[in-house]
């Protein structure tokens, strides 16, 4: 037995009908660029998260970087953000020419230490962006207060975490925009690249509708440069069929992470935490190893599984943000935990028998 990270053919396979079906009928309609599956998947996704507005946008990186812009976030202007999580969230901070600001991490969730936010906050702060990473909320209500309280804006990071919850309100619903991504792999997934951002705010929407299409809502008046980053229909399409089974896939995957702990916290290993007051959606099952490189290095050679790392090097110690002039060892949360992490394969398919395979390895290997 060999298990890959993800298996996104045994997915298809389940709704191949459908998908074929689906994306057939835009080919044959021959409305390719914002239509009606666009449309209707913006609704589909508005009401889910129990808000007003969304809009489809053609990556992840793009629901970040429009949402920025439509935030009001200007050169100079600081952006509080995680420095543990795919260097999209700080390259979006980047594109509109604001300082990312990088606060050290819980070493329970991985996800920013809220507690530490508020040290952080400058004249110069505008916004903060929390990263729902894995799929485990970030501590939002005590995140929100701080923000209100200095006027900052908050744009969530849920490209890791459609469906997961907080409280009783799912990720995305509780600062000004939400961002999603589509990528294959994640959550909720499409067949290309896609994204989204949702809000409550009208006029924020409006602006999004603009940014995604060349800064114009009426054909060949352009209010404003925008650019071209426009969800097309036959992606909208697939995601409209996967949307479907978003509850499914994600209470499969919390069923797998269950097995693989029954497994390997009673063998000693440092599982992942679900704290009490949220819902994780386990968009990756990462464990903790103190000997982690030799741990991985013997899984590749047994064979039996893959294993990824999420994220080798924290944002603050990347080449590409040396100009922040920050050392090793400024945030030791964020830098441990690239040391220690290891992601197991995860998807909402995989068998008991692939998951006994994978922990059994992963004890051998320890
Ligand atoms: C946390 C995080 N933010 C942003 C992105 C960017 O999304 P995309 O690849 O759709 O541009 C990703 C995924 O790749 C991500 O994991």
């Amino acid at each position: 037995m060999s298990v890959p990270m993800v298996d996104l053919k045994v997915q298809y396979e389940t709704i191949k009908e459908e998908i074929d079906r689906a994306v057939l009928g835009v080919i044959q309609s021959t409305h390719f660029i914002l239509g009606p599956h666009g449309k209707a998947l913006e609704e589909a996704i508005a009401a889910y998260h129990g808000v007003k507005h969304a809009v489809a946008v053609a990556s992840g990186t793009d629901a970040l970087h429009l949402a920025l812009i439509a935030a009001g976030i200007k050169p100079g202007d600081e952006v509080i953000t995680t420095p543990f999580t795919f260097i999209a969230t700080a390259e979006a901070i980047s594109y509109v020419g604001g300082v990312p600001v990088f606060i050290d991490i819980d070493p329970v969730t991985f996800n920013m230490d809220v507690a530490k936010l508020e040290a952080a906050v400058t004249p110069k702060t505008r916004a903060v962006i929390p990263v729902h990473l894995y799929g485990q909320a970030v501590e939002m209500d005590p995140l929100m207060a701080i923000a209100r309280k200095h006027g900052l804006k908050v744009i969530e990071d849920c490209a890791q975490s459609f469906g997961a919850g907080y409280k009783s309100r799912k990720t995305g619903s509780f600062g000004d925009l939400g961002c999603f991504s589509f990528f294959p792999s994640k959550n909720l997934g499409c067949y290309g690249d896609g994204g989204m951002v949702i809000t409550n705010d009208a006029d924020l929407a409006e602006q999004m509708l603009s940014l995604r299409n060349h800064g114009s809502r009426v054909r060949y008046y352009h209010d404003r440069i925008g650019f071209n980053s426009r969800l097309d229909e036959i992606q909208a399409a697939i995601l409209r069929v996967k949307f479907k089974h978003i509850d499914t896939y994600n209470a499969k995957r919390r069923q797998n992470a269950m097995t693989y702990n029954s497994i390997l916290s009673a063998a000693g290993v440092r599982t992942p935490s679900e704290l009490t007051n949220t819902v994780h959606v386990f968009h990756q099952y990462t464990i903790r190893v103190k000997n982690r490189d030799a741990v991985k290095e013997r899984l590749d050679k047994g064979g039996v599984t893959s294993s990824m790392i999420y994220y080798p090097v924290p944002l603050h110690l990347q080449e590409a943000y040396r100009n922040l002039g920050m050392k090793p060892g400024s945030l030791r949360g964020a830098e441990e935990a690239a040391r220690e992490v290891l992601s197991l394969p995860m998807y909402p398919e995989l068998t008991e028998a692939q998951i006994q395979a994978v922990a059994e390895a992963v004890k051998k290997a320890m």
